[in-house]
């Protein structure tokens, strides 16, 4: 998604900021996002990871059909890092090459402890080449192995240069050994910032071409913005909507004759006047200096409000206007 939409996270934004900055200065921390499905999680992560500028990011993504593989998601992320395996102590480089199947394992499965230490010592020398940021999404899927070394490693991390982020939904489903990390709580997005997101990700779908989704999408931005009386945003998705194919009575059902006649705004008015004077929607944009989509976007309004559908049709509203004010 596009960063720049991230609606009212600006606490967040700045908690990973700080993060980051601390990391690029020589210092280490790390986050454990934790919200429900769909609040925000991933979005922040890769707010993160376009802000690691000057930072190498090295992603893991959990998956839930891996959750018994032992060490899958942490072979994920140290893949870039093996090729300095050689240069770890040895307890460590056979702990971790036993656990990775790269050398032939003891029949015991290798010391978590040692593999944590091995992880640890890899990723810090690679973030003294460049700092580093880690990105564990969708953690309640990690299996239990990677879970636990990467929460070490989390834990140990000091002077290192090295940021982590963990993504947790909440309720995760299972006990995470994350503990002793700091939590970033998300709490879900007032109710207008919601529908705004609705509304924004239903015309993202639609440039996508993805129609179904995207009226759903924005059905939902309209209910929720008609339920809050937040006419103007109602107005925008109405007008979605309609260049989704869709046909929408404003507030409800209702047709126009039946509906009260809603006022124009000063600019309305001025637009209507000129067009109904037989001005082009670029002319009268060059004589009010807006753009001619602005004067499209105020005639549609007038169009709606007046329950007109042309130009015509709009000379005689005019006219029945003057008449019923004067
Ligand atoms: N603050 C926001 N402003 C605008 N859009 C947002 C915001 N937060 C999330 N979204 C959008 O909402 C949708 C769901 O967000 P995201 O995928 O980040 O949720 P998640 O918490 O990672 O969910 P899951 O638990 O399913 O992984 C995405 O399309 C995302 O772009
Ligand atoms: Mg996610």
């Amino acid at each position: 998604m596009q960063n720049t939409a991230l609606i009212n996270r600006d606490h967040e934004r700045q908690a990973l900021d700080q993060l980051l900055d601390a990391a690029r200065a020589g210092l280490s921390g790390s986050f454990v996002l934790r919200g429900e499905p769909g609040i925000g999680k991933s979005a922040l992560l890769d707010y993160a990871a376009d802000r690691a500028s000057g930072m190498q990011v090295a992603r893991v993504l959990a998956i839930e059909s891996e959750m018994e593989l032992g060490f899958a998601a942490l072979h994920q992320l140290l893949v870039p890092f093996l090729t300095r395996i050689e240069e770890l102590p040895a307890p460590q480089r056979d702990a971790l090459g036993s656990a990775f199947g790269l050398i032939a394992a003891d029949a015991a499965a290798p010391d978590r402890f040692l593999v944590g230490l091995a992880a640890l010592t890899l990723l810090s020398a690679a973030a003294a080449a460049q700092p580093l940021l880690v990105i564990v999404d969708d953690t309640q899927w990690l299996d239990d192995v990677s879970a636990d070394v990467l929460a070490f490693v989390a834990r140990r991390v000091y002077a290192d240069r090295i940021a982590l982020l963990f993504a947790v939904r909440e309720p995760p489903g299972r006990r995470l050994p994350l503990d002793g990390l700091t939590d970033l709580y998300l709490p879900g997005l007032p109710r207008p910032d919601l529908a705004r997101a609705h509304l924004l990700y239903g015309e993202w779908l639609r440039r996508q071409r993805h129609r179904a989704e995207a009226r759903a999408q924005v059905r939902t931005a309209l209910d929720m913005f008609g339920a809050m009386g937040l006419d103007a945003f109602a107005d925008r998705a109405r007008t979605e909507l309609g260049a989704l194919g869709e046909r929408v009575g404003v507030r409800g059902q209702d047709t126009a004759a039946e509906r009260p006649r809603e006022s124009l705004t000063a600019q309305e008015e001025r637009i209507a006047r000129l067009v109904a004077e037989g001005a082009s929607n670029s002319e009268a944009a060059a004589q009010l200096f807006v753009s001619p989509s602005t004067i499209d976007y105020h005639l549609r309004k007038v169009f709606r409000k007046l329950g007109v559908t042309s130009r015509t049709q709009l000379i005689g509203a005019l006219a029945d206007l003057a008449e019923a004010g004067a």
